[in-house]
């Protein structure tokens, strides 16, 4: 095991951080529950998580002004003034995204997030504190001080890469599921009561079924932003809502009426044959072969590689 990971695997077992992590990440939940703040700061309308797109610019931003300084002369100057500039302007909305996405973890995660926002925090104080050296006309501690934020701004990064590639924080749970592209008998129709929620398996891929009055709904059960288990949720108003973090999902079409998920639920297209409820993901007319099956058959090349 290499250094930093041994490092970062001493962090998650730190028990003692929880003393911080736990009332703080409570706290960064209960301010992002109204819907609007919580559907921006997760990137649900987006379609991405938020986090991850502003942190590249934060991180560009600063990463090129401490090329330029290295470069050094009066000609890179001005450039990387506004870079670091840039930078503090976007860590703003990149530590607010990084707190919703914080909230909903607990455990390990919630320990290395902590120090995932220690290190960008004391980053963003190295970086105002070389900006007003840098106005000042104090460029060789503008620089210094612009080269430490860039180091500590390194670690930060790497426990956040470490958060989402590793412990898999906000990466999409129903990514790697064997969706079923042909129609798949699952349950008698007779078994499914109106309006009680069905947990049901397609060939190991755990599917949501419900029926309002004539009408039978499926979606993938595994919630997409963290796994919850959306048979154990509310359905009111046409909507699954997961019993974990609240996402609320259409039960039509898997659309987020709100985050934190920023995937949409995988849904299937439902028909009874043989007295046998049957679902397989939705054909779509005209438009292409759908994303779902096109993955099945990538996946299936893929094994077919490894066993040849
Ligand atoms: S697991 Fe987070 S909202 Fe479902």
């Amino acid at each position: 095991m290499s250094m930093p990971h041994r490092a970062v695997r001493r962090l998650e077992e730190t028990e003692s951080l929880d003393r911080v992590a736990g009332p703080a990440s409570k706290a960064a939940g209960r301010a992002v529950r109204p819907r609007p703040v919580r559907n921006l700061l997760s990137g649900t309308s987006l379609g991405h998580p938020l986090h991850p797109v502003l942190t590249d610019v934060t991180i560009g931003a600063w990463g090129a002004s401490a090329v330029l300084d290295a470069v050094g002369g009066p000609a890179t100057e001005p450039a990387s003034d506004l870079l670091v500039k840039i930078g503090i302007g976007s860590a703003v909305p990149t530590a607010l995204s990084g707190a919703n996405d914080w909230s909903d973890t607990l455990g390990p995660e919630c320990r290395v997030g902590l120090v995932h926002a220690m290190a960008n925090s004391a980053a963003l104080g190295l970086y105002v504190a070389s900006m007003v050296m840098r106005n000042r006309g104090n460029r060789r501690a503008g620089r210094a001080l612009g080269w430490a934020g860039a180091a500590v701004m390194g670690v930060g990064g790497y426990l956040g890469g470490h958060l989402s590639y590793v412990q898999g924080v906000n990466v999409n749970r129903t990514a790697w599921q064997q969706e079923p592209d042909e129609w798949t008998p699952l349950l008698d129709d007779a078994e499914l009561a109106d309006r009680a929620p069905r947990r049901v398996d397609a060939d190991g891929t755990p599917i949501l079924l419900y029926r309002d009055g004539r009408r039978v709904y499926a979606l993938a059960a595994t919630c997409t932003h963290m796994g919850g288990p959306l048979d154990e949720g509310a359905i009111e108003e046409g909507c699954v809502t997961c019993p974990w973090h609240g996402s609320t999902f259409h039960l039509d079409d898997g659309g987020i009426e709100r985050g934190p998920a920023s995937t949409p639920q995988p849904h299937y297209e439902t028909r009874v044959r043989d007295g046998r409820i049957e679902v397989r993901v939705p054909a779509r007319d005209g438009q292409g072969e759908p994303v779902e099956r096109a993955r099945h058959k990538v996946r299936e090349g893929m094994a077919r590689a490894s066993t040849t």
